[in-house]
């Protein structure tokens, strides 16, 4: 009886043992806020789910990553990359819009009608210029780990087609906070507004601004085909978006985690382009069959109407400068 008891006892603290060991392995050692802005369907949303199943699975659970979308942590990507300076936030995904207010060599990206098509992107963005690009931001407190991608800006507005540059005149355009963006509407003859990314719809809606710009992914998932009837196929600007991670939370992760989390945003950042770029090239038809009017301006006359921005902003590039002659003289 005895000895019957002792084997009972023996059993459960076996049983007890291994439910222990299994809550304590169950349990994050370190826990990762992601804030994005856009709906769960945008590309960025699909991108940090990748990122996220990615480190759980090669860090056995000890890291886990949280992922708050739609601006859930924030008005906006000026406010959701703010958290992440302040240390409210750790991670970002989003556009390069608004770092350009704190680095501004990140404007660079913000000159118009800069890149060709996609392979002048990826190999400007994979190259020497977009490692060094992204390497800018640690001063600042924040670590960019890898290049993903918004795609490329496309005009919309509520009151007429686009087709040529006087059509563009006088629109009061939303804009991202971002110098350069509007200083090339003024230059189109447009009203810039900047404004928070939250804000827009209800703006849209209420008729307090004409339009928007935004790649075609942004505009599809975000449902301005129910307050805008005009897109302009303008691909203005092509708008890179980065995952990125707040240095300090990033400094006190363990080496083989900070490798593990580099490896994931890189694989989840060639994941999201392909999911974005099929997004661009599919949503067109989406929004024609949502009610959208497209149009394919001459972007000529865009483009020369807005070259004076190189002029005016080149220098706010500092020694970045002549990396944007690089960019220019490397179009395929
Ligand atoms: O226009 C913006 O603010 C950005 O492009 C958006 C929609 C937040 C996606 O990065």
């Amino acid at each position: 009886m005895k000895c019957r008891f002792k084997a009972v006892l023996f059993v459960a603290f076996l049983l007890s043992a291994v439910l222990f060991a299994g809550t304590a392995s169950a349990e994050a050692k370190f826990v990762l806020k992601l804030g994005h802005a856009v709906p769960v369907e945008n590309a960025y949303h699909h991108g940090a789910v990748r990122f996220k199943e990615l480190v759980e699975e090669r860090t056995k659970g000890d890291v886990q990553i949280d992922i708050f979308p739609n601006n859930q942590l924030g008005t906006g990507e000026r406010d959701i990359l703010e958290g992440l300076q302040l240390g409210t936030i750790d991670m970002y995904v989003g556009s390069t819009g608004p770092v350009g207010g704190f680095e501004k060599r990140f404007l660079i990206f913000d000159f118009p009608f800069l890149f060709k098509d996609k392979a002048h992107v990826y190999g400007v963005l994979d190259g020497e210029i977009g490692r060094h690009i992204l390497g800018l931001l640690e001063p600042k407190g924040i670590r960019g780990l890898a290049w993903m991608e918004n795609g490329f800006r496309n005009l919309t507005n509520s009151k007429r087609p686009v087709n040529e540059l006087k059509d563009i005149a006088e629109l009061k355009i939303r804009t991202q906070e971002n110098k350069v963006h509007m200083a090339m509407w003024r230059l189109l003859g447009a009203d810039p507004t900047p404004m928070a990314w939250s804000e827009v719809f209800t703006a849209l809606q209420q008729g307090t601004i004409d339009g928007q710009e935004n790649p075609v992914p942004v505009i599809y998932t975000s449902k301005l085909f129910e307050v805008q009837k005009h897109l302009a196929l303008t691909r203005h600007v092509f708008s890179p978006a980065m995952i990125a991670i707040a240095q300090p939370v990033f400094a006190s992760l363990p080496e083989e985690y900070r490798e593990v989390l580099a490896a994931a945003a890189q694989e989840a950042a060639l994941y999201q382009r392909e999911v974005c770029d099929k997004m661009e090239q599919e949503y067109v038809e989406t929004l024609k069959k949502n009610g959208m009017e497209v149009t394919t301006p001459d972007i000529e006359p865009l483009r020369e109407a807005s070259g004076k921005v190189y002029e005016d902003f080149r220098g706010e590039l500092g020694d970045a400068a002549e990396l944007l002659d690089k960019i220019v003289n490397s179009k395929p």
